[in-house]
């Protein structure tokens, strides 16, 4: 059998990992989201679910990767007991990559074009309605948009195709590091414009009214979809990384560094939109259009802007682009695992596939918008996004968290040896009751809560 690749460095493992978990879902998806929900209540949540929920299942996922040296397609088939059928997750995770690549392709194609509007100057001198109409042509376009989305499909299987350390782990270590640096001096930028701390309030001071208003219910479901979500939890995303390291780490103290770079990303992304909002009039509660429609606006009335604008969304590019990369090394990966495919024959074939599968969502925006899933104005991209989201991510966070915990399936101490194996933090042992018992439950109430507001209220 071939050998499995590893990385070369610890610090290449994490600011992978983090590369992954590090995305849209923060600059993108965590800014808007927390706008229509009401800010600082949905944040504190959205915090806490992190720490509650995600924590805990990463390690799992980790612990799962790492024991069977696997992708998630064939994990379980290494790790479950003999007869059982655990390893059917390994589809809905499969399904779940594809699934997350089929609308995040096309939203990282609107980052990098912004990279090139921005850099030539194409924003400048505009109104808010003009800077609102270049995003409005840019969706009702197919043929740019689906130019975009292809760019950033082959850049990044590209990048896959150089192998695991040539190319996933040094581009993505680069990358990853001038990420933080640039948004700190963006947020050093936001923080400081006059009438930024409104924003600031909006942003940090909950106020528990507004979230009765938009429906408890939803918004709790939102914070645990928008939480799995950061962390790609669910469906193996995270797992494979277990499963190119060495037992020379425990996992709990390796997923508390992640998550901790994950919620700095995400909070920073707050810090430099919701002010930036504020002091220029910008409505924080718009949606997905958040970041293009008001952005570029703001960086039109700073000084410097053009240039500050152009750093931003080549930010946001990395940003999307390290977990585009991450998640496609899976999908090479299940190739591999699977049907025993090179990395240069899956890299190709699933190239094809995912621009394929990506047209939908481009398609969404214009020739398909009729079919609007949730109602008018809603789109092909919002019933992926919830079909991933609010379900997948959940409800196999789910299986990773009773795979872990119970006897029928891989169980307790086996996860607790492989969690625990090397230096650093342990799983704590009193965690144990709660994991088992407590966990499962919420997940599954918040689950069934969200759909009961969502679809019957
Ligand atoms: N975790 C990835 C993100 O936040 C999916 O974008």
């Amino acid at each position: 059998m071939e050998k499995r690749e590893r990385f070369s460095s610890r610090l290449g493992f994490i600011l992978i990992s983090a590369g992954c978990a590090i995305g849209l879902g923060n600059v993108w998806r965590f800014p808007y989201i927390t706008g229509q929900y009401g800010g600082a209540a949905f944040v504190l949540i959205y915090l806490v679910f992190l720490i509650i929920l995600g924590l805990p299942i990463m390690v799992m996922e980790f612990a799962v990767g790492r024991a069977s040296q696997k992708s998630a397609a064939r994990s379980f088939n290494v790790l479950e007991p003999e007869g059982t059928k655990w390893h059917l997750h390994g589809y809905a995770c499969l399904a779940g990559n594809y699934l997350l690549m089929m609308f995040y392709t096309a939203v990282a194609g609107w980052m990098l074009s912004y990279v090139f509007k921005m850099a030539s100057g194409e924003f400048v001198g505009l109104d808010s309605a003009a800077v609102g109409e270049v995003f409005n042509s840019l969706l009702a376009e197919s043929g740019p948009m689906t130019f975009w989305m292809i760019a950033v499909t082959v850049i990044c299987f590209a990048i896959c195709s150089l192998g695991l350390q040539n190319g996933v782990e040094r581009i993505t270590k680069g990358m990853m590091s001038c990420l933080l640096i640039i948004m700190i001096v963006l947020c050093i930028r936001s923080v400081t414009l006059p009438g930024a701390s409104e924003g600031l309030k909006f942003y940090l001071i909950p106020d528990f009214g507004k979230m009765i208003e938009s429906g408890i219910g939803e918004v709790i479901y939102a914070a645990m979809g928008q939480s799995f979500f950061t962390l790609s939890l669910g469906i193996g995303a995270m797992a494979i990384f277990g499963s190119y390291i060495s037992k020379d780490h425990s996992l709990t103290g390796e997923s508390i560094n992640i998550c901790v770079l994950d919620t700095s990303v995400a909070l920073m992304s707050g810090l430099i939109i919701f002010p930036a909002c504020f002091a220029f009039d910008v409505d924080p509660g718009q949606g997905p259009g958040l970041v293009f429609v008001t952005l570029p606006n703001v960086f039109n009335q700073m000084s410097g802007g053009r240039l500050w604008g152009t750093l931003f969304f080549i930010f946001m590019t990395f940003a999307a682009m390290s977990t585009v990369i991450a998640v496609f090394e899976n999908i090479i990966s299940f190739s591999n695992d699977l049907f025993g495919a090179s990395r240069k024959k899956a890299v190709l074939v699933n190239g094809i596939l995912i621009i394929l599968l990506s047209m939908p969502c481009v398609l969404g925006f214009s020739a398909w918008s009729g079919f609007a899933p949730f109602g008018a104005g809603s789109t092909i991209q919002d019933l992926e996004d919830f079909i991933v989201s609010n379900n997948l991510l959940p409800l196999g966070s789910l299986v990773y968290l009773l795979f872990c915990t119970s006897r029928y399936g891989w169980g307790w101490d086996n996860f607790i040896a492989e969690a625990d194996a090397g230096k650093g933090v342990k799983f704590p042992k009193w965690a144990r009751f709660y994991v088992t018992c407590i966990l499962p439950l919420i997940v599954l109430f918040i689950f069934v809560m969200g759909w009961y507001d969502k679809f019957f209220k």
